[in-house]
């Protein structure tokens, strides 16, 4: 694991906007595409690439890590929206080249599964972006999940519904369910960039970089990925030995 302290969240934005942008130059490109908070700079420092500098989708694809389970396509908080709102409409995407989980599928496993062999075809995702829970959580791999897990259904915990609630306009709305790339999927991942940003993402981040290799922090099997790098400002890396 290469980590990578910086001293904000615009200089997070920038670092992890470079990895991106090499990538792309370097031609067609699978990106993995976290929603949350987190990456939103990153996001918008793209779509500033593309308008001033040139910056070019039009050979990659976009898979996004996660969706909610009941969610319509069209609700502004299910993840398929997200991905467009904050990036995928502000760049040059070919039409189709961003993916989606469908969290209305009558038989989520079977979408999963779907999900799983649509990365495939794709040629497997060359750069994941990842933004980090509380509790330690990959896109919605709660703690406890399987190291080698697939993309499938998966509860929230309290916890992260708690977190969530700032999105939807009560805790109640927040569904229980998501769909999510497992954490076996994003280990599959060629180049993977964990970012975390605050103070509220300190504990999780050490737990992640330095403490045990194990289930109840789910980001810390990134630890066995080959090409991780965690970006993180000061407040976010305040917990590290
Ligand atoms: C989002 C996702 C989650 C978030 C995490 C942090 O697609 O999979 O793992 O990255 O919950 O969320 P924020 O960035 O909102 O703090």
């Amino acid at each position: 694991m290469e980590i990578i302290v910086l001293p904000d969240s615009d200089a997070v934005a920038r670092t992890a906007a470079d990895i991106i942008e090499e990538r792309l130059r370097r031609g067609p490109a699978v990106l993995g595409l976290a929603t949350g908070s987190t990456p939103l700079g990153t996001y918008r420092e793209l779509i500033r690439r593309h308008r001033e500098e040139g910056l070019s989708f039009a050979q990659a694809q976009g898979f996004p890590l996660d969706e909610y389970v009941g969610l319509p396509a069209s609700h502004p908080q299910s993840y398929r929206s997200v991905i467009r709102d904050e990036i995928a409409d502000h760049v040059d995407f070919a039409p189709g080249a961003v993916h989606g989980l469908d969290g209305e599928a009558a038989d989520p496993a079977a979408e999963a599964d779907r999900y799983e062999r649509a990365i495939a075809e794709a040629g497997g995702i060359d750069v994941q972006i990842l933004g980090i829970g509380t509790d330690g959580h990959i896109g919605f791999n709660e703690p406890m999940s399987s190291l080698a897990s697939r993309t499938r259904i998966k509860t929230l915990t309290a916890q992260t519904r708690q977190d969530n609630a700032r999105f939807f306009d009560s805790l109640d709305e927040v569904p229980e369910h998501v769909l999510t790339q497992g954490l076996g999927t994003i280990l599959e991942a060629r180049h993977v960039v964990l970012i975390g940003l605050g103070k509220a993402k300190a504990a999780a981040i050490a737990a992640a970089v330095e403490g045990p290799l194990a289930a109840l922090c789910p980001a810390s099997v990134l630890q066995l990925h080959r090409h991780a790098t965690v970006l993180v400002d000061e407040a976010a890396a305040s917990r590290l030995a």
